[in-house]
């Protein structure tokens, strides 16, 4: 009996061992590096039409994060981060060639924005990988960042660098990482199909997956559906009033769900216009998406009514979380 004891003892003490060396490790490296990638060769033509498609995206994705209150894609504190991650500021992405990306070849964007890794193999947390948008769709944002639209002309100003928590560095060993470069060419879903539309509306572009699943970090950017919880809602973030804001459960759950609320209109007039059936507003970080059309957004509600249904109560949750601050 002794001899298991000691055994068990001496077995606990290497694991405990393992982790504080792991634990400073992690603090003694902060963020891994990669090797540096070989980027692919691509040179994206400016066309009017990828301009304007780019301008779509970019409103709903980089300047959500990049843009500063003069609407310039200068980078800024994230406020809606919770403060157990740090503080985090994005960065000057405009084409200044000191501080922007005036420098990056369109194969460099393309490459960072798939994989999270610029070309000298440094990561990137916190700022999306874009694994399922179509190569045409990433090319127009790349148009839209080379083009000459106000947000992205040249500027010098710069946030501050980013002052990331050991519980982040210790993600970016564990669930932040770089995903792996297409091999493949990435078209645009079947555009005769709602429902294709709509998934890849929801998740490749509108991300709504990504707030509207069970875990903020625990995400199969890849293979969004794999995703824990994927849109049950119920991910807590801070609202633009400093207090906690749960995210909503889109699935179609008869009892939690949003189904029973909204009508396909009223659900477009939602993600639109930022207002509830009711005449409620959404509030931050939920931003309206007036860049979507009507066609996407109705997909969007298609989609959602083949998602596996799940049963969380986000007003419980909400009222429960409101209980334990005070
Ligand atoms: C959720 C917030 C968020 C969104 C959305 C976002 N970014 Fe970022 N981005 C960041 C953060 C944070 C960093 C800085 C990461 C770091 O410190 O390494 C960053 C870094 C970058 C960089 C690297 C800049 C440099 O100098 O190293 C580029 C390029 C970039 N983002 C482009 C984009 C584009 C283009 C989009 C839209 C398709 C976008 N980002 C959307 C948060 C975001
Ligand atoms: C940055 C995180 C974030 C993203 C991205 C996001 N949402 Fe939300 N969403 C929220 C939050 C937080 C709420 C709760 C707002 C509130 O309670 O006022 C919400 C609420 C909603 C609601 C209202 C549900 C209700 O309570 O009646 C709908 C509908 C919705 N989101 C749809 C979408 C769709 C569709 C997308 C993608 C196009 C999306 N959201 C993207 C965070 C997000």
């Amino acid at each position: 009996m002794k001899k298991v004891m000691k055994i068990t003892g001496l077995v606990l003490s290497g694991v405990v061992l393992l982790l504080v060396g792991f634990c400073a490790y992690v603090a003694a490296v902060g963020v891994p590096t990669y090797d540096p990638p070989v980027v692919p060769r691509i040179t994206v033509e400016r066309t009017p039409a990828r301009i304007t498609r780019g301008e779509v995206i970019a409103q709903i994705q980089c300047m959500e994060c990049h843009a500063n209150n003069d609407n310039r894609l200068t980078g800024k504190y994230l406020a809606e981060v919770p403060p157990l991650f740090g503080k985090l500021y994005s960065k000057n992405i405009t084409q200044d060639v000191e501080k922007g990306i005036g420098k990056w070849t369109d194969g460099e964007l393309i490459y960072f924005l798939r994989t999270g890794v610029r070309k000298d193999g440094t990561y990137a947390p916190v700022m999306p990988q874009y694994p399922n948008m179509a190569d045409e769709d990433l090319k127009s944002v790349v148009a839209w960042l080379r083009s000459d639209r106000f947000p992205v002309q040249a500027t010098n100003q710069e946030a501050p660098p980013s002052e990331l928590s050991f519980v982040s560095k210790l993600l970016t060993h564990t669930l932040m990482k770089p995903i792996a470069y297409p091999e493949q060419a990435i078209r645009f879903p079947d555009s005769t199909s709602q429902i294709a539309l709509g998934k890849y509306t929801a998740d490749a572009i509108g991300d709504c997956f990504a707030c509207h699943s069970g875990d903020m970090l625990d995400q199969d950017k890849s293979h969004t559906e794999r995703t824990k919880g994927y849109y049950g809602g119920g991910i807590e973030m801070v609202g633009e009033d400093g207090k906690p804001i749960v995210t909503a459960n889109l699935t179609f759950d008869e009892e939690t769900g949003i189904a029973r609320k909204y009508t396909k209109e009223q659900f477009i007039r939602a993600v639109k216009g930022g207002v509830r059936p009711d005449g409620s507003i959404l509030r931050s970080p939920m931003a309206p998406k007036p860049m979507l059309s009507d066609r996407e957004v109705g997909a969007i509600f298609e989609y959602l009514k083949t998602v596996p249904k799940i049963r969380n109560d986000i007003a419980k949750k909400s009222a429960e979380i409101q209980l334990a601050r005070k």
